[in-house]
């Protein structure tokens, strides 16, 4: 007897399937194609399929003393929301995660207020004592300065201390100092010097949101196998044309032309992770000039819309949300078979909704895409096999746990 037994279709290894899925003790048992008994049962239905969440390996979740642009707890909620059942905490907070007591204050603000499981982030620039002393989940440095203002001033020196992966912000500070609006050169100029670093120090390395032709032509051409990589939906799904007509939508890097954005869907099959580089700020913040992008709420819903238009496989989502994320960043209980944390969502690929950010759970009440109707959308989150967000609503508590991390 099973504790929770999910009835309908889902996706194994690149199939849909229609079947069971046996869940006990919030870990995946079974799949079955005969019928499981369970204390249980949730039947799909008609336009649904069962997915697994997703991990999204990039957010910014502020709290501390932001608490104006997000906290682990509105952002937690809005990752549910959305489908996400892992989020990656970006240190880039205020203050930073840069030394061990504020890593331990942040740890225990997540195991109060996450409503999503989390892995923990370090920052280094220039501290390599406290990163060695640190045990985080992941380490970032940022090549250029971006929300927050620090930046590595050695980064070889900064990566070489990284207990785990480190992911990388590529946007080089001379040049951004030479060319303020952060043009391609920006960005490929110091995919170069990561990727060259990475070839030298032989080290798992993370390249946060590509967003040029030219960053994606050099890792696609020379990465080594343990650099791993991320390109976003905004720089997806819109272009630097959006951002004429719209400064809200500031965003480091910036939104590119049409050729880049083309260049990255033609390349997608060889992108291993979609991730959403959630970044809430104030509408006043906005106002005022600040870079980042709310996501956590549209980003699997505009993947299902480009999937009802046949952009990308349903697998292809699933793979670069989920699978490859867990896997690259050594997290052992995240992903989707047997023995792995039932984390899974539900979604209805046909609904039709508008995007209208009030409705969100987020802080930064807006959105590039408000107003846009999208086909698809997420209609129940499990976490660990409990029903967490069903029919927009948070049913869950804030019982997030630490990721069971490997060296990734
Ligand atoms: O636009 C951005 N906003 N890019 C980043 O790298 C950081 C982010 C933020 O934290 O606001």
């Amino acid at each position: 007897m099973e504790d929770l037994v999910i009835q309908g279709r889902f996706i194994l290894n690149g199939k849909v399937v229609t079947g069971y899925i046996g869940i006990c003790d919030g870990k995946i048992e079974r799949f079955s194609k005969a019928p499981l008994r369970g204390e249980d049962i949730i039947k799909l239905k008609h336009h649904e399929i069962l997915l697994p969440g997703m991990v999204d390996v990039h957010v910014h979740l502020r709290d501390f003393s932001q608490k104006g642009k997000e906290t682990v707890e509105s952002g937690t909620k809005a990752a549910l929301h959305g489908g996400i059942t892992t989020v990656f905490d970006m240190p880039n907070t205020d203050p930073p995660i840069m030394d061990r007591e504020t890593f331990r204050r942040r740890a225990e603000l997540f195991r109060r207020k996450s409503y999503a499981d989390y892995a923990l982030g370090f920052l280094i620039a220039g501290n390599c004592r406290e990163a060695r002393e640190v045990e985080a989940d992941f380490y970032k440095s940022f090549m250029g300065a971006s929300t927050g203002g620090i930046y590595s001033r050695n980064f070889e020196e900064d990566y070489s201390c990284a207990n785990r992966r480190l992911s990388v912000h590529a946007e080089d500070y001379k040049l951004i100092q030479e060319f303020p609006e952060r043009p391609a050169i920006v960005e490929e100029m110091a995919i170069k010097r990561a990727l060259h670093a990475a070839k030298s120090l032989k080290k798992p390395l993370h390249i946060c949101h590509v967003s040029t032709a030219g960053g994606l032509r050099s890792i696609l051409d020379t990465a080594p196998p343990w650099v791993s990589f991320e390109v976003t939906p905004h720089h997806l799904f819109l272009t630097e044309k959006d951002y004429r007509g719209n400064r809200f939508l500031r965003v480091y890097p910036p939104l590119r032309s049409r050729e880049d954005v083309d260049f990255l869907w033609r390349n997608l099959d060889r992108i291993p992770v979609i991730a959403s580089d959630h970044a809430p700020h104030t509408l006043e913040d906005k106002e005022n000039g600040a870079a980042g992008i709310p996501g956590l709420e549209t980003e699997l819903a505009l993947l299902l819309d480009a999937h009802n238009r046949g952009l990308i496989g349903l697998w292809e989502i699933v793979e670069k949300t989920s699978l490859n994320p867990a896997e690259i960043f050594g997290v052992r209980n995240k992903g989707f078979g047997i023995g792995k944390d039932a984390d899974l969502i539900v979604v209805n690929l046909k609904e039709e909704w508008v995007v209208k950010p009030e409705d969100f759970y987020t802080k930064a009440k807006w959105s590039p895409w408000e107003g846009r109707k999208l086909k698809g959308k997420v209609r129940m989150t499990l976490l660990r096999g409990k029903v967490v967000m069903e029919e927009d609503e948070i049913v869950g508590k804030p019982e997030g746990v630490r990721i069971n991390a490997q060296k990734g």
